[in-house]
């Protein structure tokens, strides 16, 4: 039985797990130029914290566990973390969120090791873009990347595009016949004001509707309104006729998608975070060192989520803007 509902009556099954805040991408929405990780190796959770915290997060009715970073196939020895979870009882669903760098060497082992689905950042297909986007990306690996998930049988792949006015919104016709022709799913999110990183994403707002707009004047009656999961994150999906590829938008910033959130997040640091717009948290990691029984933590999660605040408050207010990169939260 789930015990963790909050104060509106939503019941949280999905926990994001930063597993690092160290990236080898600096893409520019995510954070600002001069963002240094100074973070020390004892401040972060080990393999077994994690594990440990992701099993009480389960016992308390969690069934899906998203690995994300800064780049989560960075940390060292991540596969031994992902086989560990693959044995908590009661997780449904342990998928990851990466920029693809490192698949060409690790997608074979990923799925050997218990991780079946990825959802993947991608922006654009040109390889400059990529690396003014990323400041230093190489697109080529990263096609190799995704390439070779798909040649070991990983699905279903999304892929993930932030969409920036002026950047590459000229690109989102091309990157469906992209995903179309690898039988990937495409979403098309809206950049989100989350740290310094994101104050740009203020003039380079693309909305949803623009998006929508686009796809329906591309692809008009071939698009199959798809029936959400109780698992699915914020996207909202279509599905292309004959093929087998979904178009969803996530739009964070035009549209709350709060009523229906079902997650919170853990930063390496082990501070649960109860929405990604807002700064409070709540620190696991002191919990799981200190001397409190495996009872108290869990009493301590459930009176965490209780302070889930209603909804997300950035906007187009910069002073609104969060400390917080979103290199630390994961997204
Ligand atoms: P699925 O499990 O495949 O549905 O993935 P997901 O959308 O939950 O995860 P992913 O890591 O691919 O995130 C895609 C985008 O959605 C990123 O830009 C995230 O920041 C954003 N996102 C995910 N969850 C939330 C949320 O609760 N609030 C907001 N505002 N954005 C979110
Ligand atoms: N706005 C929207 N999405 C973002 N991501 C990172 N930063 C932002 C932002 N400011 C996305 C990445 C990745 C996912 C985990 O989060 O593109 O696909
Ligand atoms: Fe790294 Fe992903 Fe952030 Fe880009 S969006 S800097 S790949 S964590």
């Amino acid at each position: 039985m789930n015990q963790l509902i909050d104060p509106f009556d939503r019941h949280i099954t999905y926990l994001r797990v930063s597993v690092t805040d160290h990236c080898n991408y600096r893409c520019h929405y995510c954070r600002d130029e001069d963002h240094q990780t100074h973070t020390r190796r004892s401040e972060v959770l080990s393999f077994e914290e994690i594990a440990k915290i992701v099993r009480l997060f389960a016992e308390l009715g969690v069934t899906k566990v998203r690995l994300t970073g800064g780049e989560p196939l960075l940390r060292k020895d991540i596969l031994y973390l992902t086989k560990m979870l693959g044995e908590i009882p009661g997780l449904t669903d342990i998928p990851l969120s990466t920029n693809a760098h490192l698949l060409p060497t690790m997608a074979s082992q990923l799925m050997d090791y218990g991780i079946n689905r990825l959802n993947i950042s991608l922006d654009t297909l040109n390889p400059q873009r990529h690396k003014d986007i990323t400041r230093g990306g190489d697109l080529d690996i990263v096609i190799k990347g995704i390439d070779k998930a798909i040649e070991v049988g990983m699905g279903p792949i999304k892929l993930n595009m932030v969409v920036m006015k002026g950047i590459n919104d000229d690109e989102i016709e091309e990157m469906v016949e992209f995903a179309i022709g690898r039988g990937l799913d495409i979403r098309f999110i809206e950049t989100m004001p989350i740290g310094l990183a994101g104050i740009e994403a203020v003039d380079r707002h693309y909305s949803e509707a623009e998006i929508l707009e686009r796809i329906q004047k591309r692809y008009g009656n071939k698009l199959i309104a798809q029936k959400a999961k109780q698992t699915d994150g914020p996207a909202k999906a279509l599905l292309i006729e004959d093929t087998n590829t979904r178009v969803a938008t996530i739009s964070a910033v035009s549209n709350h998608f709060c009523g229906t959130c079902n997650r919170v997040r853990m930063t390496a640091k082990g501070d649960l975070v109860l929405c990604l717009g807002q700064e409070d948290s709540v620190s696991l990691r002191d919990a799981i060192r200190s001397s409190m029984t495996d009872d108290e933590i869990k009493a301590l999660i459930v009176s965490a989520i209780t302070k889930k605040p209603e909804k997300h408050v950035f906007s187009s207010v910069i002073d609104n803007i969060s400390n917080r990169q979103m290199v630390e939260i994961g997204g």
